[in-house]
């Protein structure tokens, strides 16, 4: 059993993940936490509203994790370290296709950096962000932990697969890691007062709808001419705060030794395919608001579908998502209008 004073080390802590399961952390379990972030796509604005959601205070630290010996001095006076959440990445499949070596960096250097320190401190339980992108263009859907990996489509998605490939040589004894393939995560907190706020021009689907919306951008639908049922690219969109939740259970499960390998790997994804035409139309249904968009040409780097069979997670997490495509996309709108409002 955990005692009180342990501590749970989240990076990327003030960004769109990291932030809704900080709130999950500080509301569902008695952990300490740390969050490292250093702002690249987020901002400290954050943390307030997290300390505000969750009526719990926690640490930050602000540094780069590609630092290594920045790394060691900051978090080496850290006691009682039950696990590290690990978030901090790039995540952009079309920014990753024009800035390839970028990903390589920064997305390999920080999780070397951390194993070590995860090795060096004797902390057991690592819990890694992947991505459903690992499984490239899939031969059968839905797919399962089980599916063959196929090339990587984007410099993006091949730093998932190598990442997990360094955690199974990593992870052998004393360490284990779940490793967590996300599907379409989107959507945000129920109470509209965090969500996702990339710095720049956002590149994912549901923050460019919403802005849309609002007159902030302009939308357009990247190909419709692809085999699938009305010719957009279909994928599995999972609601942040799901996403946060099987994280403190994945967390737990690693803690209580319920795992069954050093590196399990869940899909987190709903199970449904939605085309990019269907979140338009679901986001158009709960916001009354009529979206102008174009049709463009497919997006390099882009898989033409996938969506997740997360039965494993389901029966060894005992985790279920509990949003549907609406309540996501409902979710995202509020956040939006909170940002109008200058909340
Ligand atoms: C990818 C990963 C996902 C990861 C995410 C992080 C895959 C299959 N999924 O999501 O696991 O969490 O990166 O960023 O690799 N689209 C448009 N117009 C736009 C923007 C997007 O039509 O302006 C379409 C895309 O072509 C795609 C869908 O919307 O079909 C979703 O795109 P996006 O939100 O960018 O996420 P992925 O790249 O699918």
């Amino acid at each position: 059993m955990k005692e009180t004073t342990q501590t749970i080390i989240v990076t990327g802590g003030a960004g769109y993940i990291g932030s809704h399961t900080i709130i999950e952390l500080l509301t569902t379990t008695d952990f300490n936490v740390v969050s490292i972030d250093n702002f690249s796509n987020s901002t400290p604005a954050s943390y307030d509203r997290i300390k505000k959601i969750a009526n719990r205070s926690f640490e930050s630290l602000n540094f780069d994790l590609c630092n290594e010996a920045e790394l060691n001095g900051q978090l080496s006076n850290i006691k009682n370290i039950a696990g590290i959440i690990h978030f901090a990445a790039y995540k952009s499949v079309p920014e990753s296709m024009t800035n390839p070596l970028l990903y390589y960096h920064n997305n390999l250097t920080s999780l070397n950096n951390l194993l070590k320190f995860a090795l060096k401190q004797n902390i057991k339980n690592f819990i890694f962000s992947s991505s459903c992108s690992v499984y490239g263009n899939a031969d059968k859907l839905p797919v399962t932990e089980e599916t063959e990996l196929k090339k990587a489509e984007s410099p993006y998605g091949h730093t998932k697969q190598i990442g997990e490939d360094i955690i199974r040589f990593v992870c052998r004894s004393e360490l284990n890691t779940v490793i967590l393939r996300y599907f379409n995560p989107v959507g945000a907190h129920t109470s509209g007062q965090i969500g996702e706020f990339p710095l720049n021009r956002p590149n994912n689907l549901v923050p460019i709808i919403t802005q849309a919306a609002v007159g902030k951008n302009s939308l357009t639908v990247f190909g419709d001419k692809f085999d699938t049922r009305d010719g957009s690219c279909i994928r599995d969109y999972i609601h942040v705060s799901d996403i946060a939740n099987a994280h403190v259970k994945a967390l737990n499960y690693l803690i209580d030794k319920k795992n069954k390998s050093n590196t399990p790997v869940f899909n987190l994804g709903t199970g449904d395919g939605v085309s990019v035409l269907e979140a338009i139309k679901s986001f158009e249904k709960v916001s009354g608001k009529k979206l102008n968009y174009t049709i463009g040409p497919p997006r390099e780097g882009d898989v033409v579908a996938v969506y997740a069979d997360n039965t494993l997670a389901r029966n060894e997490l005992s985790w279920q998502p509990k949003f549907g495509l609406d309540d996501m996309m409902a979710s995202a709108w509020k956040w939006q209008q909170t940002l109008e409002a200058g909340n």
